[in-house]
């Protein structure tokens, strides 16, 4: 019997309760949300950025077809080029099977290029056996200086395995730089891949925290470098992203692949605006994480990471006369994008380091910008020392909002239902930045489902929350579960995107108290495989229990059908415990590994068991 308490008024919902986290991990930005069809366009992958790149990933050529790094380049951010000693060409692949057009649809071709040679390039798209997909078309480069020049394929047929071809047929010197294939049709005309960009759109998010996770902790702090084309792998450093895509330097991303940054800070927060959601950028701390434990010991460089954050904010809100607000002028968008809302850092593994500089990061952006929330984190762990330690700082400090990250067991979901009933209601606010039941099956979604009532519950301490990641290309997988799944021309949500979805489209404005009596009613659900003690002693009810050890001996084994324990008779005497209805039930879960332990002998979290489980 559920018993609600209409009179009672409890926590306010915030229209920001619940958002996403786009990281680009799983190749999520480049053959994902952003809709460029080329892979490589810019004939910028490196061999020292991942050992099977070359300029010309990719790319097939036939004829004299190099990539040149010389004088002769576009600009100092984009440096190497694609030189056609004619009759020679290239084709690109795309991402996953090709290139995918749909017949009927428009796609725009562009390129940049110079050229000592009158022969025209012939620019075709066909499939990799060579059928059309649309009438070729013709580009004349008048002249030996960098111009660019555009063009429109109209898809004849359907296909998911297109090929771009660019070819000069008569002899001379091409030099071509960002080629590009665009389609027409993308999410309000702002450049992402129309099926990705609805998707997140249907979530209805409140807000979108964005580029990362590790992507935003890792790498060189230092500024991209053109004399030297040094250091590669940056931290995301929001200047690298903007401006014109031809004047965007790549980068090697944290993840393991190139990064365009086509998709860059301007459109994060036009994707941001266009889905109704409040952006919320997450800046580099100058320590890094994710198993890169440095922290720098240049002020100067900090200093202008600090100044790069001040700037950025006037990029989002400045007025069109400010110098960064021009530049977002500039790009199109004249109107403030009304930023509320920073984080520094994510999951650094040295608190102290970590905690010096964003208290460095939050005067400066308070005292010019007092409204901008200020967003610090917890670590890397949902507890342990480093958690406690910089929870306490962040206590001290008087921090707005602690940004708190977990990837856990359904269990722990479960088990943990009741976190944040005892946080300090008078202590910093809760951003949920990241959180995810590991595995994919639908008892994920439900142990989230459960979860996520909680933090409802708990409206007035958790004020924000995202599953993470976002996004996954089935190809090129480097973190699971995700929320959304696709290729290059189909997406799909997991069963956590419709339980996100449920949440999101339909969030409360406030917490009604209830209270729950009566008995239990839920049915054992089957739990199987090598899991640790704190997995199985998180439910209160056993059912069909058997522990095993990874050679296959039976530790424990029982059915319960008999009324009593007996398989279970090492644990007698110990604990409080108790058979009945066919079920064993425990109410001392706090000593119940230990009791395990005592009993099997292993005191490790390396045993197989399989059971079936309820609270
Ligand atoms: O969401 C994937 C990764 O998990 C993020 O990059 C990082 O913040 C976390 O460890």
């Amino acid at each position: 019997t559920i018993t609600v308490d209409s009179a009672a008024t409890g926590a306010a919902i915030g229209d920001e309760m619940y958002g996403v986290f786009f990281e680009d991990i799983n190749y999520a930005a480049d053959g994902g949300l952003y809709a460029e069809l080329v892979r490589n366009r810019s004939f910028e992958f490196n061999a020292t950025d991942n050992r099977s790149y070359s300029g010309l990933t990719g790319w097939t050529a036939t004829g004299t077809a190099t990539t040149v790094d010389d004088g002769n380049r576009l600009n100092d951010r984009n440096r190497t080029y694609l030189q056609l000693t004619g009759p020679a060409g290239v084709t690109n692949a795309g991402f996953n099977s090709g290139l995918a057009v749909q017949k009927g649809k428009l796609y725009d071709f562009s390129v940049w290029a110079r050229s000592d040679s009158g022969s025209p390039l012939t620019v075709s798209l066909a499939t990799a056996d060579g059928s059309a997909l649309a009438a070729p078309l013709k580009i004349t480069v008048k002249s030996n200086t960098w111009s660019r020049y555009a063009g429109t394929l109209r898809a004849t047929t359907t296909s998911d395995a297109g090929r771009l071809s660019v070819a000069a047929s008569g002899a001379g010197t091409h030099r071509l730089d960002m080629v590009s294939l665009f389609p027409r049709e993308t999410y309000k005309g702002h450049g992402l891949r129309k099926d990705l960009a609805e998707k997140v759109a249907a979530l209805r998010p409140g807000f979108v925290r964005f580029p990362g996770g590790c992507l935003v902790n890792t790498g060189s702090h230092y500024a991209y470098d053109a004399a030297s084309n040094f250091p590669r792998a940056r931290s995301y450093q929001w200047k690298d992203t903007i401006g014109p895509v031809e004047t965007r330097a790549t980068n090697a991303n944290f993840w393991g692949y190139n990064q365009s940054y086509g998709l860059g800070y301007y459109e994060y927060f036009q994707f941001s605006e266009d889905i109704g959601a409040a952006p919320l950028p997450v800046v580099p701390a100058l320590v890094t994480g994710c198993g890169q434990n440095r922290a720098t010991d240049d002020p100067a460089l900090l200093q202008r990471h600090i100044q790069d954050t001040l700037d950025l904010i006037e990029f989002a809100n400045g007025p069109v006369t400010s110098t960064w607000g021009k530049v977002r002028a500039r790009m199109g968008h004249p109107k403030p994008f009304g930023l509320t809302m920073v984080g520094v850092g994510n999951e650094e593994n040295l608190p102290d380091e970590y905690f010096a500089n964003f208290l460095k990061f939050r005067d400066a952006i308070k005292a010019k910008y007092p409204k901008i929330t200020v967003i610090s984190n917890s670590g890397p762990d949902d507890m342990g020392v480093t958690f406690d330690n910089l929870w306490a700082k962040n206590k001290a400090a008087g921090t707005e909002m602690v940004d708190e990250h977990y990837y856990n067991s359904p269990n722990w979901f479960l088990q943990n239902n009741n976190r944040y009933d005892s946080y300090d209601r008078n202590g910093p606010k809760v951003f949920l930045g990241e959180y995810a039941s590991q595995d994919a099956k639908f008892f994920n979604s439900l142990a989230e489902a459960a979860y996520m009532t909680s933090l409802e519950r708990n409206a007035d301490v958790v004020k924000m929350a995202a599953y993470a990641p976002l996004f996954a290309n089935i190809d090129n997988v480097q973190w699971r579960p995700d929320l959304i799944w696709f290729d290059n021309d189909e997406s799909w949500g997991s069963t956590s995107y419709q339980m996100q979805k449920l949440f999101m489209t339909n969030v409360g404005d406030r917490v009604v108290p209830t209270k729950v009596s009566g008995g239990r009613v839920v049915q054992p659900q089957p739990i199987t495989g090598r899991v640790g003690l704190s997995t199985w002693r998180t439910a209160a009810r056993y059912d069909d229990l058997k522990v095993t050890t990874p050679d296959g001996s039976v530790l424990l084994s029982d059915d319960f059908n008999d009324g009593n324990a007996d398989g279970w008779s090492p644990l007698a005497g110990r604990g409080t415990w108790a058979v009945t209805d066919g079920a064993y039930t425990q109410t001392d879960v706090a000593a119940e590994d230990t009791m395990v332990a005592a009993a099997t002998g292993i005191t490790a979290t390396d045993y197989d068991i399989s059971l079936k489980a309820t609270k």
